[in-house]
């Protein structure tokens, strides 16, 4: 079959994955004119500020892409009807956060954005397009949009593909420039080609596969809940590392050496956080009791179970060490967005141990390198100031006075702490608690603070 070839797409949600999918998008395919929109005009008079650093999405690398092509191909507006109307591709990249109330609600995915976004399509889209579903998706999704843009009137065509994204923050922009794979699904051949054309231009062919639509949108889920029950598993072993006097660093190198296991995603820390993973999970989980699989159900539910348990574990453990009380005490958080290289702080383990130990009286000293005060102040429910934290600029400030450090956030910068002085500044003893293994804890300790490392325990 033919297959139609793409001069102007649009993409609904400009936000962690719309903005710089579509700004590789653009870069790698000069002759498309690609347009990111949404409601939120905000968000798009961040990604039209002339001052690159203002993006509204940090992510390393981005600026240089949205700087070659903003204003060439590559376009932010609000202006949503206007264009899906001029496109022949309108790509779907709404959020599909978990319910909060409702049916389902705590498990399944809220799809009103989604729904919305076809509605409009619906309505706006002019001849025929190819409608992309980007957003991670419950499986059968498709098949509501496809009954949505069914019901439009006007002699308009569809085709609905698959598309979900891989990318992971931090890595965005490799991650696009050079992915794995690009998953397509669909049954209309010529969609599949136009949209495969598209990828064509920098990924190569063998990289890029294709299935039937149910088989797409559940592998992005099934990958999701894959990456992260592999965190738990790591997590859980270095608890029991702490415990027994292994260190979960060997176990993971001896474990990862393994080519049938392999040695990423083996990493122990305060436990997996954005917006993402126990999202997809938690909707996983729901999707399998719909379905009546209630053991497989209970199976991937243990992976977010455990990943919740390991955050309060970290708090806890910061509570027993500083002698069963941290009321009044200030403690440095180094670190809040939920992985290095992001201002996303969205699920961020950071959020449940700084509520554990404000909750306990702390002070809380919180540094991060990319986060604002605003966010951290959403993030806890409280602002900054009324005395139980606040947001400091450097190391320094954050171990003013302070009992302990605790580093929840793997920042380059936090390898490279100057110890002495630090511990200087400290009320003695102070500690290290380390959820990330980041820190030079020799140094530390050489610097006389007590240290503490995920997996590993407290250093003799
Ligand atoms: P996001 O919240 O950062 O961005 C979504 C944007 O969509 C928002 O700016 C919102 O205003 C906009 N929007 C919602 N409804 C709209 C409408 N009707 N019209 C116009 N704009 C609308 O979300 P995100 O992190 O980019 O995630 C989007 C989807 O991609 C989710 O399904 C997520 O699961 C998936 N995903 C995310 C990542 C990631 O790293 N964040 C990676 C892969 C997949
Ligand atoms: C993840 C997946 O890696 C992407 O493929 C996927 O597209 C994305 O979710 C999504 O669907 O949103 P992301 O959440 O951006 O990407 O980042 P990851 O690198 O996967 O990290 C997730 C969390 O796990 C972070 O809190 C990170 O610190 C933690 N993590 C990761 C560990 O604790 N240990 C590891 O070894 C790896």
């Amino acid at each position: 079959m033919e297959s139609p070839s793409i001069r102007s797409i649009c993409c609904i949600g400009a936000g962690y994955v719309g903005g710089p999918t579509m700004a590789v998008i653009a870069d790698r395919c000069p002759a498309i004119q690609v347009t990111v929109v949404d409601l939120n005009a905000e968000r798009i008079a961040a990604w039209n500020d002339a001052d690159l650093s203002q993006l509204p999405v940090y992510e390393p690398g981005l600026d240089g892409v949205v700087g070659r092509a903003r204003g060439r191909n590559l376009h932010f507006s609000t202006a949503v009807e206007e264009a899906i109307a001029a496109a022949d591709m309108v790509f779907i990249s709404v959020n599909t956060p978990t319910k909060t109330k409702g049916l389902g609600a705590g498990q399944a995915s809220d799809l009103k954005w989604v729904e919305a976004s076809a509605r409009t399509v619906a309505q706006a889209a002019q001849g025929h397009t190819i409608v992309v579903e980007k957003s991670t998706l419950p499986v059968r999704t498709a098949a509501v949009i496809q009954e949505i843009l069914a019901s439009a009137e006007g002699g308009k065509s569809f085709a609905v593909l698959s598309n979900p994204e891989f990318l992971a923050e931090g890595t965005a922009v490799p991650d696009l420039e050079a992915p794995d794979r690009v998953l397509i699904g669909g049954d209309d051949p010529g969609a599949i080609a136009a949209l495969a054309a598209i990828y064509g231009q920098w990924v190569p062919a063998e990289r890029i596969l294709t299935t039937n639509l149910w088989s797409s949108e559940l592998s992005k889920l099934t990958a999701n809940a894959f990456l992260a029950q592999r965190i738990s598993s790591i997590n859980g072993i270095a608890a029991f590392c702490e415990a027994t006097g292994a260190d979960v660093r060997e176990v993971a190198k001896a474990i990862g050496a393994d080519s049938r296991i392999g040695p990423k995603f083996l990493q122990a820390g305060p436990g997996f956080g954005g917006s993402c993973f126990q999202k997809d999970i938690l909707n996983l989980v729901y999707l399998c009791r719909h379905y009546g699989l209630e053991e497989v159900a209970a199976y991937w539910e243990q992976v977010v179970t455990l990943n919740t348990w390991q955050q309060h574990r970290i708090a806890r453990l910061v509570v027993n060490k500083l002698f069963g009380t941290v009321s009044g005490k200030r403690i440095g958080v180094l670190g809040f967005a939920f992985k290095a290289d992001t201002n996303d702080t969205r699920e961020s383990p950071a959020i449940r141990i700084c509520k554990d130990l404000l909750e306990e009286g702390a002070i809380l000293q919180i540094l991060d390198p990319k986060v604002s005060e605003r966010q951290i102040a959403l993030d806890l429910g409280q602002a900054a100031g009324d005395g139980s934290w606040q947001h400091v600029a450097d190391v320094h400030q954050a171990a003013s006075g302070a009992d302990a450090l605790l580093l929840l956030t793997e920042w380059q910068a936090f390898a490279q702490i100057d110890w002495p002085a630090v511990a200087a500044v400290m009320r003695q003893p102070a500690w290290l608690f380390d959820a990330r293994a980041k820190a030079d804890g020799g140094a530390a300790l050489a610097a006389g603070l007590q240290v503490w490392t995920v997996g590993e325990g407290i250093k003799p």
